[in-house]
């Protein structure tokens, strides 16, 4: 149990019929909880209540002009939400339930149902129905479409265990519903896509090669272009950080530095012994977590290839190195 100054509890719980209910119930009563995902631990509130998602901000410090994602139990409830073309339905039949976020245009309905806080006024908004277990049982359970950033300070490393939330958010929210271990371990590919076409605004487990695949075409140009279009307001150049700092694509570390090693550089942790980049995703965060505590002053980690989910893990270790 985590307390904070005031005497506010953080309580951590395994996964039953019991801790589930309590989780439901905190949920409907406007309160924010922490949950295991397939990606990374999410804190969850109802994304029809202003309260609960003012929740969300406020335990987290996050700037309000950082949009949540908002989780859904299946497609039907996704599409009462927002508009889903052919090509984001496609997307949603083979990924979902899934690591994949898709930005679609907010239909009347969603525009008057969800909270303006979870899209922070935009016209859009970023849906996903995920795959875990736990995630899913809550959905269901509660029948609430549910917003949900990953569980830690705003700016800080995603948390894939439920003890990474309480390290963070310790003091900041009542209760932690412990999944184990995330499997992905870094959060979802976020991807815009309406009638047009599409395009990654955040890389993740799901690669632009299996979407391209899948959809028979290529990604629309960058719209970042034009200065005036903003379009994922949370990707900020400094993410994901750690304490200390970090330095990527390291082959030389110094005597102040721990070092993250993969494949056959060992180092003093290694994400892959076995140059797996789906190993080596999973325990990205974890690592960091580690280092972060370790007695070396600075973090350093070793080139990371640049294919498949390693664009994924790169995009995250520039932000945490930034
Ligand atoms: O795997 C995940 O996606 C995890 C788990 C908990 O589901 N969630 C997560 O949420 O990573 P968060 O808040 O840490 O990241 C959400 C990102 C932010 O960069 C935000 O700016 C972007 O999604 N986003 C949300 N709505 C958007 C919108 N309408 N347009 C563009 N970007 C949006
Ligand atoms: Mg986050």
């Amino acid at each position: 149990m985590t307390m904070n100054k005031d005497g506010f509890k953080t309580q951590i719980k395994a996964c039953d019929t019991h801790s589930l209910a309590e989780a439901v119930a905190y949920l409907h009563a406007g309160r924010a909880v922490a949950l295991p995902t397939e990606t990374v631990y999410g804190l969850a509130a109802d994304a029809t209540s202003s309260s609960a998602v003012a929740e969300i901000y406020r335990a987290k410090n996050r700037p309000s002009f950082n949009p949540l994602i908002v989780h859904v139990a299946d497609q039907s409830a996704a599409a009462g939400i927002g508009y889903f073309s052919q090509k984001a339905e496609k997307l949603a039949q083979h990924f979902w339930p899934g690591p994949l976020s898709m930005v679609v245009p907010l239909t009347d309905q969603g525009k008057a149902a969800m909270s303006p806080a979870v899209t922070a006024g935009l016209e859009t908004i970023a849906l996903r129905c995920p795959a875990h277990p736990v995630m899913r049982a809550v959905l269901e359970q509660s029948a609430l479409p549910l917003a949900a950033p990953s569980a830690n300070m705003s700016g800080a490393i995603s948390p894939t265990e439920a003890q990474h939330v309480a390290d963070s958010l310790g003091g900041r929210v009542a209760l932690v519903l412990d999944g184990g271990a995330c499997q992905q371990g870094l959060e979802s590919t976020i991807i815009s896509v309406d009638d047009d076409g599409w395009r990654i605004l955040r890389p993740g487990p799901i690669t632009r090669e299996e979407i391209s695949a899948l959809l028979g075409d290529e990604e629309k140009p960058d719209p970042n272009a034009d200065p005036d279009t903003v379009i994922s307001p949370g990707q900020l150049a400094s993410h994901y950080a750690p304490s200390k700092t970090l330095r990527c694509n390291a082959l030389d570390p110094q005597a102040d530095e721990w070092l993250i090693g993969f494949g056959e550089i060992e180092g003093d942790d290694n994400l892959s012994p076995t140059s797996d980049l789906a190993e080596a995703a999973a325990n990205l965060y974890a690592a960091l977590h580690r280092a972060d505590a370790s007695s070396k002053a600075r973090i350093a980690i070793v080139p990371i290839p640049l294919t498949g989910i390693g664009i994924a893990i790169n995009d995250r270790l520039k932000r945490a190195a930034h």
